[in-house]
């Protein structure tokens, strides 16, 4: 069991490169299996997740390799068209190859992914669209067995914009005859890479980024090399832990235009910032304010992943912010563990009143999710004294590298074995 160690107070200083986005990479290595062919996707950042993904495209029978952040899939030997239940637990999001694997062999054999460290994840609105599209599901003893003689298009209305709904849907529909309409589809900018990469096989999507895509069936797709886009939610996690620090930082690869919400909130905060199209520079303010309210929305609103590192960063404003959670049950168990460095919050339902502390101590913290884990990095870096993170599995399910990152921008923050801290020494 490794731990992440920080010792707070120290400001930070420098420039990072934001690394290729994990909610992209993900459906994206899903769709590689589309073109029976090769696939190199550049920028794949180096996470657990995408190892999963890599184990998930191996049991299919898929080749893959990787040299550096370059990740080369060869779909030509797919052969399989069930994911282990092992495999499903460790990272939910794996329903997203659900679509792209009844694509390619008619058939799917899935775990039901249950509940997960953010409440129940529920994939009702999956399996109904697949349905529209003439998937068979049978659900029994805790799995689903898709079947699909033929997939054809459909018109589907998305009850709520899915980010997950939307991506199976589009891998289903790429290869399915005639044209699947997808209205109040999510949004979000790794819907657009999704479609973009696709269109870079042979695909014929329009209008990701908006509420209404068009997928019109093709018969093949054929080799791509594609880039993958810079991860909002990494830059919005380094910007949190700039304006907590009081810190000025540059971040190169971004999309500033991903992040707008996000600048906006640090805006607010008193943080000045310098924006280019691939560039930020974050300037702190003289003191950090408070937030008023944070909603967490669908794209282009504040994203539900980033409501934990601005709640650490809230916790040291001058006043009250109140955060309202709009998109999952369960998102608040950072709050418990911020509690324990100092911080005064109270939590009801998806309401969380954050009244600012003049400061936070180290203490002993455990992460129980990814982004409440990055939260509680971020809230170490400001604390007086050191913290010890417990649960950087969670971390590094997204986080690449987040100690070699910090420390290069001058936080104190190494990783260590629990057990035996000299076998990292
Ligand atoms: C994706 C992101 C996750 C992000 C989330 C919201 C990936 C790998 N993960 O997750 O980081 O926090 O979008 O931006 O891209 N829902 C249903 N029925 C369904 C599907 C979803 O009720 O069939 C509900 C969920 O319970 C949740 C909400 O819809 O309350 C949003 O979920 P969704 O957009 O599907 O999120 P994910 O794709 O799981």
């Amino acid at each position: 069991m490794e731990k992440l160690k920080i010792e707070g107070g120290f400001p930070l200083a420098g420039s990072l490169r934001v690394q290729g986005a994990k909610n992209a990479i993900l459906p994206i290595l899903a769709a590689s299996i589309l073109n029976g062919g090769k696939t190199v996707l550049f920028d794949c950042p180096y996470i657990s997740d995408v190892e999963i993904s890599e184990r998930i495209l191996r049991e299919l029978g898929v080749t893959t390799k990787r040299e550096a952040e370059t990740f080369m899939v060869d779909s030509s030997s797919l052969n399989g068209y069930e994911i282990s239940e092992d495999l499903m637990r460790e990272m939910r999001s794996s329903i997203v190859f659900l679509g792209a694997i009844l694509a390619k062999m008619g058939r799917a054999r899935l775990s039901m992914p249950g509940g997960c460290e953010l409440g129940p994840r529920p994939i009702d609105l999956h399996l109904k669209a697949l349905r529209q599209m003439g998937v068979i599901v049978v659900e029994e003893h805790g799995f689903m067995d898709c079947h699909a003689e033929k997939l054809h298009g459909a018109k589907i209305y998305l009850d709520f914009p899915s980010v997950g709904a939307t991506e199976n849907i589009m891998l289903a529909a790429v290869l399915a005859e005639g044209e699947t309409v997808i209205a109040n589809a999510a949004k979000e900018p790794e819907i657009v890479d999704l479609q973009d990469f696709l269109n870079s096989m042979g695909a014929k999507i329009t209008g990701a980024g908006g509420s209404v895509i068009c997928i019109e069936g093709v018969k093949k797709l054929h080799d791509a090399e594609y880039r993958i886009m810079p991860d909002r939610i990494v830059a919005a996690t380094y910007l949190a832990a700039a304006c907590i620090t009081k810190s000025e930082i540059e971040l190169v690869n971004v999309r500033s235009t991903h992040i707008e919400s996000i600048l906006s909130v640090l805006s607010d905060m008193g943080s000045k910032l310098f924006v280019e199209t691939t560039r930020v520079i974050h300037i702190p303010g003289k003191r950090i304010h408070s937030v008023g309210t944070v909603r967490t929305m669908p794209y282009p609103g504040f994203p539900t992943d980033a409501q934990s590192p601005f709640m650490a960063v809230s916790t040291l404003a001058q006043g009250s912010s109140i955060f309202i959670e709009n998109i999952f049950e369960s998102r608040y168990k950072h709050v418990g563990e911020l509690i324990r460095m100092g911080a005064d919050i109270t939590v009801d339902g998806s309401v969380a009143v954050v009244r600012g502390v003049p400061r936070l101590t180290g203490a002993r913290v455990a992460a129980m999710d990814l982004r409440g884990g990055a939260a509680l990095a971020v809230a170490a870096l400001a604390a007086e004294g050191t913290t010890e993170i417990t649960g950087v599995h969670y971390i590094d399910r997204g986080y690449e590298r987040i100690e070699e990152n910090l420390s290069s921008l001058g936080a104190k923050i190494t990783r260590e074995d629990e057990i035996c801290p000299q076998k990292r020494r």
